[in-house]
């Protein structure tokens, strides 16, 4: 008799349209690393963001800007060989697509290929819409990024909240509007007003994703190091922790130091 393992059903950029469509929430994470990215994927997350906050998270950079597109295809890699269900949305970084479309294309095509994520995501509106419609003519789905955007941080200054101002807020909805036209799958809304980003999931039909933009959106993303309290200096107010893994992790690590001291690790059944 065989055995078939029931087949697992991937996550789509269709069906997170038909899951807003249906009002059913949508879940994202981020994750770096084959190992992360196999219990996030696990835990029944929709999206996996391989962020370029990889920069920060992974390499201790103070921003972004730092991190290249071959450290983000590696990480990239490891988190597509994990991952069975979640669809894998991979960061284009900074100084790889700002250039103009067909230095966008060129490093969109380089992600897909030799990383086998699923889509790619970019930060800004009209500014990059000749490169959202060459990227998304090469049959690469694109999620866009709005309001607090990280790559632009020397320009803001600051990472306070974004389109508090009248002005900033309309420039934001005609983004995210130029965004869907040019045929973006979704869109992430980054540190904005609640009732804003309301506005503008209700004004656009594709999937609006939140961090720090209030309850009335699509669907949420964290940091995952972040959400798991690994990162405990970083405290923005709309982080939630769901654990405190520092503790647990410094506990356990210190634990095995002072059995190593003391000669209680390893023990009889622990050697051969
Ligand atoms: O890089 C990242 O982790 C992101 C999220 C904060 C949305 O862009």
């Amino acid at each position: 008799m065989s055995v078939h393992k029931k087949p697992i059903k991937k996550i789509t950029t269709h069906q997170l349209q038909e899951m807003k469509n249906r009002g059913e929430k949508i879940s994202m994470l981020t994750a770096y690393d084959f190992s992360m990215a196999k219990l996030v994927d696990a835990s029944g997350v929709d999206v996996i963001l391989v962020g370029d906050s990889a920069s920060n998270v992974m390499a201790g950079h103070e921003t972004t800007l730092p991190i290249t597109l071959d450290q983000m295809i590696y990480h990239a890699s490891a988190v597509v060989r994990a991952v069975e269900r979640a669809l894998v949305v991979v960061d284009i970084p900074f100084g790889s697509y700002q250039g103009n479309s067909s230095e966008a294309l060129r490093s969109s095509i380089r992600i897909m290929k030799e990383s086998g994520g699923h889509a790619v995501k970019m930060e800004g509106g009209a500014e990059i819409q000749e490169s959202i419609k060459r990227i998304l003519s090469a049959g690469i789905p694109v999620m866009g990024h709005l309001g607090l955007t990280p790559q632009s941080i020397y320009k803001f200054g600051t990472y306070t909240v974004r389109a508090k101002e009248e002005a900033e807020a309309e420039k934001l909805i005609e983004d995210a509007k130029i965004l869907e036209e040019c045929g973006c799958f979704s869109i992430v809304l980054e540190k904005i007003p609640a009732d804003l980003a309301k506005r503008v999931a209700e004004e656009v039909n594709i999937p609006i994703i939140g961090i720090g933009a209030g309850p009335y959106v699509d669907g949420q993303v964290l940091v995952l190091h972040d959400l798991l309290g690994i990162t405990t200096e970083f405290k923005p107010r709309f982080l939630r922790h769901y654990a405190r893994l520092d503790t647990v992790i410094t506990e356990a690590i210190g634990k095995y130091v002072e059995d190593v001291k003391n000669i209680e690790f390893p023990n009889e059944d622990e050697m051969y």
